[in-house]
């Protein structure tokens, strides 16, 4: 191929990369975040295949604000056995032996002056986690599916008739 044709084929490419970005920004599509984690915890085979219900590790998704995360003494109920020879098990018993609590990294994260609270949605509002979190148990990697922005929070409030009062998420 002539040096010319190669350099007009990458810059075409890059104008349709920069014209994508700026397309799925303006439609307000919620851009996939799933943030490397130090373990890598398959939601597809604990919630999926081994059907363990949410709340055995996300504790207090229906009592409290926070839905709660599974302390390392809790996975190891069972990774004691399963498994524990496999590469990120054993990452696992060094978390377990050393005592450091898991760095998971957050996947969906409000700023400090929204308050949120799991127990009005879950219960209150019948919520199921999917409607916020997608389908979690046929995901490998974690991904957050909503925009989690003020706009897609009424959205919802509107038409399920909850508070759309600024101090309900704004105290
Ligand atoms: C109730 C039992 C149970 C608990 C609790 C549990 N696991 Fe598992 N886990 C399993 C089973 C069963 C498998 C599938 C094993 C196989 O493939 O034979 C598995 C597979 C895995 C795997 C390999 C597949 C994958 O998902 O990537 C990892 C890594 C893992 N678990 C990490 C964890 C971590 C971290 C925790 C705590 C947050 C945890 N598990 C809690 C039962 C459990
Ligand atoms: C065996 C334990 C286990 C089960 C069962 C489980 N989770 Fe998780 N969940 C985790 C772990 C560990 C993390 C942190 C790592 C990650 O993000 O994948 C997590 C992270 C999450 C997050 C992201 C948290 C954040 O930072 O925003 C959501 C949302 C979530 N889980 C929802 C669910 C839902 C919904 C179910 C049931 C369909 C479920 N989980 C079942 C262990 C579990
Ligand atoms: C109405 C939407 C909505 C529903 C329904 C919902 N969540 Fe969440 N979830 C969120 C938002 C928003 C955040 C971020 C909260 C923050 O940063 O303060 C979050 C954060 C989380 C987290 C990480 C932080 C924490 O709270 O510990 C986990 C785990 C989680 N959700 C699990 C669940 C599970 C399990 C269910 C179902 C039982 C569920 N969520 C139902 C919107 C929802
Ligand atoms: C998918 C629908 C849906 C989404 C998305 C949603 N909510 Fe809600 N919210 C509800 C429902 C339903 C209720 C319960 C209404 C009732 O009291 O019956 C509720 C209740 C609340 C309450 C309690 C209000 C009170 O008066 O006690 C707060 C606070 C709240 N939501 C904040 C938020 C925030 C912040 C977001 C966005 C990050 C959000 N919600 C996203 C449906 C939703
Ligand atoms: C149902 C929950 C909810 C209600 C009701 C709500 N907000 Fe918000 N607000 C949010 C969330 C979530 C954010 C953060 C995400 C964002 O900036 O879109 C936010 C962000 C904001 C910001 C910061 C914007 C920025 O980008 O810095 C302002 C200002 C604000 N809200 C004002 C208000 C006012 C005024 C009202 C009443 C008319 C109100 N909000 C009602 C959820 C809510």
């Amino acid at each position: 191929m002539r040096r010319e044709a190669k350099v007009t084929i990458v810059v075409l490419a890059l104008l349709l990369v920069a014209f994508l970005l700026v397309y799925v920004a303006a439609s307000g599509v919620a851009i996939v975040t799933a943030p490397v984690q130090p373990i890598d915890f398959f939601h597809r085979v604990h919630a999926g295949d081994k059907q363990i219900a949410c709340e055995y590790c996300h504790r207090t998704a229906k009592s409290a604000a926070l839905a709660g995360m599974p302390s390392v003494e809790l996975c190891m109920r069972c990774h004691r056995v399963v498994i524990p020879h496999y590469r990120e098990i054993q990452k696992l018993h060094r978390y377990w032996e050393s005592g450091v609590p898991i760095p998971w990294q957050r996947v969906n994260r409000l700023p400090g002056f929204v308050y949120f609270n799991h127990q009005a949605h879950t219960v209150t509002g019948k919520l199921d986690c999917a409607e916020c979190h997608g389908k979690t148990e046929t995901m490998d990697r974690l991904v957050r599916t909503a925009p989690l922005t003020m706009g897609w929070c009424l959205d919802c409030h509107r038409k399920k008739r909850a508070s759309m009062d600024c101090w309900a998420c704004h105290r």
